[in-house]
């Protein structure tokens, strides 16, 4: 074998060995990454196999300068160990290639079969869906819904109210004061004054609204709560009034079967003055549910809701309504107590520790 020829053949040897195993490259097993970086290994390799500085390019120019007798067999095994090399450069490409395109439609693959995750939703508190509830039955009865300040004067928290000062419902409601002498309103009953100021008579109002009380918490009291106030003022407004409108709006909460009933009290700022009390949701009254006594009215068929009764002369004097033109009625509840009775809540610091657990159990 002559000098050329021999060199090609130690030359084939050479590059066979650097392609090695990626010759042979397995399309098994290999991971993404792995078969990323192979596919990067051939490219350069077949740069420094197949490239213009490739050994194989320096042969092909010495295609020429070989003796014409080994001439055509040194081209021919030139030739064949090109065409050689770039055989077992492309087939392991594509191989990689092929792979590689496998390995990803894998990873991207998604399976629609699979369930959805329903995304976590908030709700309402159960405090905002109670007021809502009963917002919305006044409103259908022609109330315009009136938020206010809660942080107000002693005059319109009492003065205006008919309670002046020492007046021994003052202590009853004790609330708290700001440095320079304002009082959180301790009744939403302060909204009836700024909505007479505001509005005049005739009007229908409600106001939903926090209050606040100097009282240690317990289980049926927290310094912050909810209350409802009713004002109704018009001409020839009476107390059947008053009945007809709680009544009416305890049928649509409770059901028609609802009855409510009317205790003579007493409020500053009512004359006369009832608290009213309505049949009880559980046992209708009977006092008694599954042959056991029954739960949210203690037995009595009776709940006890809230105050209520003729807004005093002086109250609406002190809002610039001629009492002897107009009339009008006026009620106040708290939310916490309606609500931990509906949904037998035993302690009402639970509504405002926002344990979701708790919350999420009233929607
Ligand atoms: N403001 C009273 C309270 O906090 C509740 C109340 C009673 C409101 C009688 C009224 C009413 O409007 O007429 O105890």
């Amino acid at each position: 074998m002559f000098e050329a020829i021999r060199k090609l053949e130690d030359y084939r040897n050479e590059a066979l060995a650097k392609l090695g195993d990626l010759a042979n490259v397995s399309t098994n097993g290999a991971g993404l990454t792995e078969a990323e970086a192979q596919l990067r290994q051939i490219k350069n390799l077949t740069v420094e196999l197949t490239g213009k500085k490739s050994r194989i390019t320096e042969f092909k120019k010495e295609i020429g300068k070989v003796d014409a007798a080994t001439r055509a067999e040194f081209a021919q095994a030139v030739q064949a160990l090109d065409k050689d090399l770039h055989e077992a450069l492309e087939s392991a490409e594509s191989r990689l290639n092929e792979r590689i395109t496998t390995l990803k439609t894998e990873r991207e693959a998604v399976d629609v079969t699979i369930p959805g995750r329903r995304p976590r939703t908030g709700h309402l508190h159960v405090i905002t869906i109670l007021r809502q509830k009963i917002e919305d039955i006044f409103v259908s009865m022609g109330y315009a819904i009136e938020d206010d300040r809660e942080i107000e004067t002693d005059y319109y928290n009492f003065d205006a109210l008919n309670i002046p000062e020492g007046h021994p419902a003052r202590e009853s409601q004790d609330t708290f004061y700001t440095t320079t002498g304002l009082a959180l309103r301790s009744q939403t009953s302060t909204v009836q004054i700024r909505a007479m100021e505001r509005r005049g008579a005739p009007l229908r109002i409600l106001a939903p609204g926090k209050v606040f009380r100097r009282d240690t918490p317990d289980m049926t009291h927290t310094p912050m709560f909810h209350q409802l106030e009713g004002l109704c003022v018009d001409k020839g407004i009476t107390m059947a009034h008053l009945k007809g409108t709680v009544t009416e709006w305890l049928k649509r909460m409770y059901g028609p079967e609802t009855i409510t009933r009317f205790r003579p009290s007493y409020f500053p700022f009512t004359e006369p003055s009832a608290e009213f009390d309505f049949s009880c949701f559980k046992c209708h009254g009977t006092g008694q549910f599954e042959g056991e006594r029954c739960r949210p009215c203690k037995g009595s068929g009776w709940i006890e809701l809230g105050g209520s009764g003729m807004v005093h002369p002086n109250v609406l004097r002190a809002c610039g309504v001629d009492p002897t033109v107009y009339s009008g009625f006026a009620f106040g509840f708290g939310l916490e107590r309606m609500c931990s009775l509906m949904y037998n809540i035993d302690d009402i610091r639970h509504m405002f520790e926002n344990d979701v657990r708790f919350l999420e159990q009233f929607k």
